[in-house]
């Protein structure tokens, strides 16, 4: 295990997914790419992990993924053309990604799963503490989770994920940790004793689901390189957790941060278009006037 007070400033964003659940729209536009509300999806999740104090962002990319490198770069062309219209506003908002953070890719090449993506950025990371984002889930900026598993890493060493309470019958979606209190910890912070992914209802250990945080000691690297292939025939972040959280000696405990805050799925159609939804009500640009407009369509149409 590495000092836990390490300073973290790497987030690894695994993006390599085909995104079949949005055919055809995933066909020659990666998923990440999908705008929710006017910006692609991947850039909240950039934006949060730099509002947690990590500004060099990883992201592990496959084929047809070029346009991800493109969002977060310069774009001199269209930069100088709403320079010459005198469009300060747009012109900003096209420079602010490219802005944000200082963007690594590596490419995946097999698609062997989570697991096998977080192996992939073992060379960049080395041998600090990093976090990993994944791209289906936003967490709304008003109710911050990563600098608060950033500050347990800090605090207690070994690893943080994030974790949420769900039905039951939803539990088999997910990664699935069985918990216990911590000592002096609130009621938000526990530690992890097994792991189990996507569990059939029964058999699962909880209702507490992993949600697509986490802060990870780099012993898990050395732990993913022995790992076999588990559910579904991938390599499963979730499978090298349950192995660190069950040897301590490896790289530390692993916690779990309750998270009760708000949470987008823009993995799945129907979440997607919640996310949008909600998230363009609460704009103050758009909000107030799409608002009207709900509620009248609602009325009328519902
Ligand atoms: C992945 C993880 C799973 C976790 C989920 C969170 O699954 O394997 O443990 O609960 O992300 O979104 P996926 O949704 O990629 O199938």
């Amino acid at each position: 295990m590495t000092e836990s007070g390490a300073v973290i400033s790497k987030a690894v964003i695994p993006a390599a997914g085909l995104g079949t659940r949005f055919l055809p729209a995933t066909k020659a536009t990666p998923k990440e790419m999908l705008p929710v509300v006017d910006k692609p999806a991947i850039q909240y999740v950039v934006e949060e992990a730099v509002a947690a104090g990590l500004s060099d962002v990883l992201m592990v990319t496959g084929r047809n993924k070029r346009p991800l490198e493109d969002h977060f770069d310069r774009n001199y062309e269209l930069e100088s053309a709403l320079e010459t219209k005198g469009d300060e506003a747009r012109l900003q908002r096209v420079q602010e990604s490219s802005d944000l953070a200082t963007m690594h890719y590596v490419r995946q090449g097999d698609p062997r799963g989570l697991g096998h993506a977080v192996l992939c950025a073992a060379p960049h990371v080395g041998d600090q503490p990093f976090a990993v984002l994944l791209g289906d889930d936003l967490i709304d900026p008003r109710d911050p989770l990563l600098a608060r598993m950033v500050q347990t890493r800090a605090e207690r060493g070994g690893s943080v994920i994030a974790l949420m309470e769900v039905a039951p019958e939803q539990i088999h979606l997910y990664g699935c940790a069985a918990v216990k209190p911590v000592e002096g910890g609130d009621g938000d912070l526990v530690r992890v004793t097994d792991l189990v992914e996507k569990p059939d209802p029964a058999e699962a250990p909880s209702n507490y689901a992993i949600i697509g945080r986490y802060v990870l000691d780099p012993a898990v690297f050395g732990i993913l390189r022995e790992t076999e292939p588990g559910r579904g025939g991938e390599i499963q972040l979730t499978d090298a957790l349950q192995k660190l959280a069950a040897d301590e000696k490896v790289g530390g405990p692993v916690f779990g941060v309750i998270f009760r805050g708000r949470r987008y799925d823009t993995g799945d159609r129907g979440d997607y278009l919640r996310a949008i939804v909600r998230l363009a009500c609460e704009r103050e640009d758009l909000g107030p006037e799409f608002r009207d407009w709900l509620r009248s369509y609602v009325d009328e149409e519902m």
